[in-house]
């Protein structure tokens, strides 16, 4: 990504570490001379923060989002035989995690607003097999969390969230990560709060499961050497969980930039025919990790954006169920209509705290120019996305 030669980036980490250099190599460097790398005193004061940031009674530091995820699926004993209903237009994350597990992912279709999961859909996918729901806060947007609860309580079923793309989103007020049994999120570089590697964290307010968690990440250790149940090796390093500590105290600021730039696109964008901004979550809880427009001219539009040197990517082209390890689960082309439409709708634009408005809005220039010229006579509109 860093090697995009384009003038405005999808993204450039470089323009974060450059914000953050003094602080971050401070950090670093106390870790390295510490000699301590691996369940010390920074993923501990990082996890004490980040449950603190998010208002949750415990979080535990994994290796990634993959592995929060799985960890969080094994420590509610959901394994072999087991059922885990999600979506299709997901991190492949999703399902690899819920496969590592063992147990089987169920997918149901999204809902056109919003593109989480459809709520009017989950009943009817649950079956005596079924053991939780997961739902995946997409692009950095809450799903519906207190009717899916409410669905869950009335089947006996666990929640667990997919927050991989959704630090500090908010449903109702409250931040996701806590809203169901467990929350997991990733810390991969490009994520609204994202370490210099790999890392994860799982989010919990239920004092047995956060016990679970903290010995399946080690082992199952209860003491060194000393196993009491089956565990493996999933920690946040040291130095990812001091450099994850000094971003932590910058995302409120980084999330509200973000919105800034979201309203600015989204209130350009409400007058365009050929491209549609994304919904906005209700209460304003939505922290637009991804800026996502829909146009039935996807393609030319990416084409159009990159001709003009303005950096875009699809996130994702490919619905999970018509890729090829997953064809297995049974399905095709056609089973599930809302997500199969989105992929190729969908445009994720640059949105990143360091984008200038004078970025933004050069991207909503081009977005204009290009609407003139499908609107034009010959331009091949090709419908218009709001029907
Ligand atoms: C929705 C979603 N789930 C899971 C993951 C997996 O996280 P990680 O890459 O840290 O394993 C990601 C990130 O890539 C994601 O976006």
């Amino acid at each position: 990504m860093n090697a995009e030669p384009l003038r405005i980036p999808f993204l450039d980490l470089r323009e974060q570490h450059a914000a953050l250099a003094p602080e971050i190599n401070a950090a670093v460097a106390q870790v390295l001379d510490r000699g301590q790398y691996i369940l010390g005193p920074e993923m501990a004061a990082f996890e004490r923060e980040f449950a603190g940031y998010l208002g949750v009674a415990h979080a535990i530091g994994v290796a990634s989002g993959t592995d929060a995820l799985h960890l969080a699926l094994r420590a509610c004993g959901i394994g072999a035989g087991d059922e885990v209903i999600t979506v299709p237009n997901t991190a492949v994350a999703t399902i690899a995690a819920i496969e590592l597990s063992g147990a089987t992912p169920v997918l149901v279709d999204v809902a056109p607003h919003g593109l989480n999961i459809d709520l009017a859909l989950v009943e009817a996918a649950i079956t005596s097999r079924t053991r939780a729901i997961l739902p995946v806060h997409l692009y950095g947007r809450s799903a519906e969390m207190a009717p899916l609860i409410e669905i869950a309580r009335r089947h006996g079923l666990r929640i667990i969230e997919d927050a991989c793309q959704a630090h500090g989103a908010s449903y109702h007020g409250r931040r996701v990560g806590g809203w169901g049994d467990i929350g997991c999120f990733s810390f991969y570089p490009t994520k609204n709060l994202g370490g210099v590697g790999d890392g994860g964290m799982v989010t919990t307010n239920d004092p047995a499961l956060a016990e679970r968690l903290r010995l399946l990440r080690t082992y199952g250790w209860a003491e060194r050497d000393r196993s009491v149940l089956k565990g493996m090796n999933s920690r946040l390093d040291e130095l990812q969980a001091a450099i994850l500590r000094v971003k932590l105290r910058h995302l409120d600021e980084w999330t509200a930039r973000r919105r800034a730039l979201a309203a600015r696109y989204t209130e350009a964008l409400c007058g365009l025919a050929s491209v549609r901004p994304p919904e906005a979550a209700v209460d304003g809880g939505h922290v637009y990790h991804l800026y996502v427009v829909r146009s039935p001219q996807r393609d030319r539009l990416r084409d159009f954006l990159a001709q003009r040197d303005i950096g875009s990517l699809v996130h994702y082209p490919h619905p999970i169920h018509l890729q090829e390890p997953y064809r297995e689960l049974g399905h095709g082309p056609g089973s599930f209509p809302q997500a199969e439409q989105a992929a190729v709708e969908i445009l994720s634009l640059p949105l990143h705290p360091w984008l200038t408005d004078d970025q933004a809005d050069e991207v909503i220039a081009a977005l204009r120019e290009f609407d003139q010229l499908i609107q034009a006579p010959g331009g091949a509109a090709g419908g218009s996305p709001r029907g």
